[in-house]
């Protein structure tokens, strides 16, 4: 059967956690999808993780569009959402709609993801919720905003911690179905959960989540660099590099095709 939002708040009353990957083509969704993952989210890390992008900030609407209908198309059980992309719903709430219509209508999303919790956010979320938009919320360490957060932990400081409290409370009066918690303290983490009635995904925010999320590329040991608090399962990259260095020697020794 497949997960839809309703289910996912369903989860979150049974205490059954979540488990949330990040895709961004066909045969990786249907990797993750076949093995039984809940939600495939087509981060805007696409950016960093495909297109070869120094952070978040230059992925369009477009390269989105085209990765998350790959996704959808590898994807029969999960939920597939689209992270909206940098200035393509912060301009206007007419520009927000355009895009998650997008996102739905033409990519195959079954949800839209948004950062933040400014008053013009949660105006957007209110009305995407309002025309059967579902929408995740991001709150924390926001990568969009990276030239203002920069990558570090948010809310360590007392006040800071309100803050995002207070924001992941409006993000879920505003209709959220879900929100990521990003790189916060595990207590902040455990404090949001218990407040607000929809499922917290946290990464990097310790085990009080409803559920957890990671770039598959670092679960996969596909990525060069990555955050402190990713987990590498496998190291991909290396078995990879020595099965390409095998096919190399294969062919310069003429011995591939036997
Ligand atoms: O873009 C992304 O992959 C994300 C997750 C890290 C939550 O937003």
């Amino acid at each position: 059967m497949s997960v839809t939002t309703r289910k996912l708040i369903e989860w979150k009353q049974q205490g059954r956690s979540i488990a949330v990957l990040t895709a961004w083509d066909c045969a990786i969704a249907n990797l993750l999808d076949e093995a039984g993952i809940d939600i495939i989210l087509v981060g805007d890390s696409l950016a960093t993780v495909a297109l070869g992008y120094k952070n978040t900030l230059p992925v369009t609407l477009e390269e989105m569009l085209h990765h998350t209908a790959a996704v959808s198309r590898g994807t029969k059980r999960a939920l597939v959402i689209c992270d909206l992309p940098f200035l393509s719903y912060q301009e206007s709430i007419e520009m927000a709609v355009r895009s998650a219509g997008r996102a739905l209508k033409e990519a195959g999303a079954q949800a839209v993801k948004v950062e933040g919790a400014s008053p013009d956010i949660l105006a957007t979320i209110r009305k995407l919720t309002a025309i059967g938009i579902p929408v995740m919320g991001h709150v924390g360490l926001t990568p969009q905003s990276v030239y203002q957060l920069g990558y570090k932990q948010q809310g360590k400081t007392e006040e800071r911690g309100e803050q995002i409290l207070q924001e992941a409370i409006a993000v879920t009066e505003a209709g959220a179905f879900s929100i990521i918690l990003e790189h916060i303290p595990s207590d902040l983490a455990a404090k949001i959960t218990k407040q607000v009635p929809i499922p917290t995904i946290g990464i990097g925010a310790g085990s009080h989540c409803d559920g957890q999320v990671l770039v598959t590329a670092d679960l996969l040991g596909l990525s060069k660099k990555q955050p402190p608090f990713a987990k590498t399962y496998l190291n991909l990259r290396q078995i990879a590099t020595q099965a390409v260095g095998e096919f190399i020697n294969e062919v310069r020794e003429q011995k591939f095709p036997h």
